[in-house]
C-alpha cells in the first residue's frame, strides 16, 4: 500500500517548506496543491476572465485542464502545464496571489482540481500540502498533520520570503492580508480549511523546519515499521 502524508495548514504555517523537505527525506513525490489553484488564477488573468466570474473560470478550466508534470530525475520538482506551457515562478506573482482566493472557493474548480490531485497521488508514496488534503483530497491518508503558527510568526516568515524575492511590503499590511486570507479560507462554503479529526496538530511558531520534519519523519517511520 502506498504511503500518503497529508500536510494542511493556514498561510505561512510552514507547510510547503516542511512538505518538500519531508518528501526529500522520505524519498516520496511531492505536490504543493496551491500551485494548481494558482495555475487557474494565472489562466484567468491571462485570458481576461474576472476571478469572480465562476461560470467563465469554470468554462476556461474545462477547456484547458492543468496537468502536474514531475521531473522524472527529480521527484521533488514539478511544474504545472496548461496548453503545453510550463508554469513555475509566475504562479507566485502578486496578481496571481490576489486573484486565487475567490477562484479556490468555486465548487466546479475544486471538483476538477481535487480529481487531478487524486490522480497525481494514485499508486505512489506521496507528501501533499494544501488546505483540504486530510479532509477531502486524501481522506484515507495514513498520516495527517495540521501545521499552525502564531500570526506574528507567520507574518515574519512571509515577510522574509518576500524580501528574498525582492518584494517590499509593510509589515502591518502583510499581517492584515494574511488574516483576511485565513478568514476567506476558513469560512468558504466548499472544503474550508479545517483540521481533519484524525490529524496531528503541530504548532511550528518556535520550531525550525528541520525540527518539524524530524518529528513527522519519526512518526511515519515508527508507524510504517509496525
Ligand atoms: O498555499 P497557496 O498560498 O499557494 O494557495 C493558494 C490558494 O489556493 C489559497 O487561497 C488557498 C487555495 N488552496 C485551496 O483552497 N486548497 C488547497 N488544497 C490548496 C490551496
Amino acid at each position: 500500500m502506498p504511503i500518503q502524508v497529508a500536510i494542511d495548514g493556514p498561510v505561512a504555517s510552514g507547510k510547503s517548506t516542511v512538505a518538500r523537505r519531508l518528501a526529500d527525506r522520505l524519498g516520496f513525490v511531492f505536490l504543493d496543491t496551491g500551485a494548481l489553484y494558482r495555475a487557474v488564477a494565472y489562466l484567468a488573468l491571462e485570458r481576461g476572465v474576472a476571478p469572480t466570474d465562476a461560470h467563465g473560470v469554470e468554462s476556461l478550466l474545462a477547456a484547458h485542464a492543468p496537468e502536474v508534470v514531475t521531473d522524472v530525475a527529480d521527484p521533488l520538482t514539478y511544474r504545472i502545464r496548461i496548453d503545453g506551457k510550463l508554469l513555475g515562478q509566475q504562479l507566485f506573482a502578486l496578481p496571481v496571489s490576489q486573484a486565487v482566493s475567490p477562484i479556490a472557493a468555486m465548487p466546479g474548480v475544486r471538483r476538477r482540481l481535487v480529481q487531478a490531485q487524486r490522480g497525481f497521488a494514485a499508486g505512489r508514496d506521496v507528501v501533499m500540502a494544501g488546505r483540504d488534503i486530510g479532509t477531502v483530497v486524501l481522506p484515507d491518508a495514513g498520516f495527517k498533520f495540521y501545521l499552525t503558527a502564531s500570526i506574528d510568526a507567520r507574518t515574519e516568515r512571509r515577510l522574509r520570503e518576500l524580501i528574498a524575492l525582492g518584494v517590499s511590503i509593510d509589515r502591518d499590511e502583510l499581517r492584515a492580508e494574511i488574516l483576511a486570507r485565513d478568514e476567506r479560507d476558513t469560512t468558504r462554503a466548499v472544503s474550508p480549511l479545517a483540521k481533519a479529526p484524525d490529524a496531528v496538530e503541530i504548532d511550528t511558531s518556535s520550531m525550525t523546519v528541520d525540527e518539524v520534519v524530524d518529528r513527522i519523519v519519526r512518526q511515519v517511520r515508527m508507524s510504517s515499521a509496525r
